[in-house]
């Protein structure tokens, strides 16, 4: 049962992060268009509320371990046997800038963002290219397409998730698979993440310009980006890949 325009009946797709904000509503997109839906996140419990909503199932997931990464894809195999879609949406914001950054926040940010995003995809492409076909989405941010004084590893992170992004797209598409990659790169979203960064804007002296640059008027309903999310997930969007969209309302325009 798909939603008309967009049918993934029979797909399985896998969401990491879940449990809140983007994630979570990319959940429900996903399943309100007849995917079965695998929740994934570090929050187990908020997980498995999801899935509960959605008729979906969950899992206990920390992007960050390639061991674990790896359980999770002997659990799929198991239970599904294939998978069709991807979405990398758990991810971190620590503020820092070039100048003071903590090595420690750093790689804890590169950790989640970028290594995170690269293992999903190096396990969703093993079941991808046997089954010669899928779609991985990544969430990298607008924070990636400027320099940003109090957001310097933050927006590194989401520029290095596009760029891996571009290059698996090509390779793919070079293969003559129809596996399709592509990046979503928001504005502000209203989720718990953007409380962060309304903490972060608030860190220095204009916060309305820096504002400014992610969000003009109102920010994102969840929503609203999960429903891009889903358009490049399906069939809807088979000549897209390699492409990052830009979901901010014009605030980087
Ligand atoms: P959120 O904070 O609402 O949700 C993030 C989820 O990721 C949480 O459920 C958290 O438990 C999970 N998570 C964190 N570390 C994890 C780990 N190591 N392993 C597994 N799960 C982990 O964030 P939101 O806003 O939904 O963000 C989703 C994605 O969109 C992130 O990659 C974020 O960088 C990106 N984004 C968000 C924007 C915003 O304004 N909210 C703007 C641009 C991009």
């Amino acid at each position: 049962m798909g939603n008309g325009w967009i049918d993934l009946g029979g797909q399985v797709a896998v969401v990491t992060g879940a449990a809140s904000g983007i994630g979570k509503a990319t959940c429900f997109a996903l399943a309100g268009a007849g995917a079965k839906v695998i929740a994934l996140d570090l929050d187990l419990q908020g997980a498995q509320s999801v899935a509960t909503a959605i008729g979906g199932a969950a899992h206990g997931l920390d992007v960050t371990s390639e061991f674990e990464w790896h359980a999770v894809a002997d659990w799929i195999e198991a239970e599904y046997g294939r998978l069709d879609i991807l979405v990398n949406s758990a991810g971190i914001a620590i503020s820092d800038s070039v100048g003071d950054a903590d090595l420690v926040n750093y790689h804890k940010t590169f950790a989640v963002n970028v290594e995170g995003t690269l293992l999903g995809m190096q396990v969703a492409l093993d079941f991808m290219r046997k089954q010669g076909k899928g779609a991985i989405v990544n969430l990298a941010s607008t924070a990636s397409l400027k320099g940003n004084p109090i957001m310097a590893s933050y927006g590194a992170s989401k520029a290095t998730v596009a760029h891996f992004t571009r290059s698996a797209a090509l390779q793919n598409a070079r293969t003559q698979n129809d596996i399709r990659i592509n990046a979503v790169l928001p504005g502000l979203v209203e989720t718990a993440m953007a409380d962060d960064f309304y903490g972060i804007f608030d860190k220095i002296g204009s916060p309305d310009d820096v504002r400014g640059a992610f969000t003009t008027g109102r920010p994102a309903r969840p929503e609203e980006i999960a429903d891009v999310i889903l358009f490049l997930a399906s069939d809807r969007a088979s000549f897209v890949s390699g492409a990052s969209i830009v979901v901010d309302r014009a605030a980087s325009a």
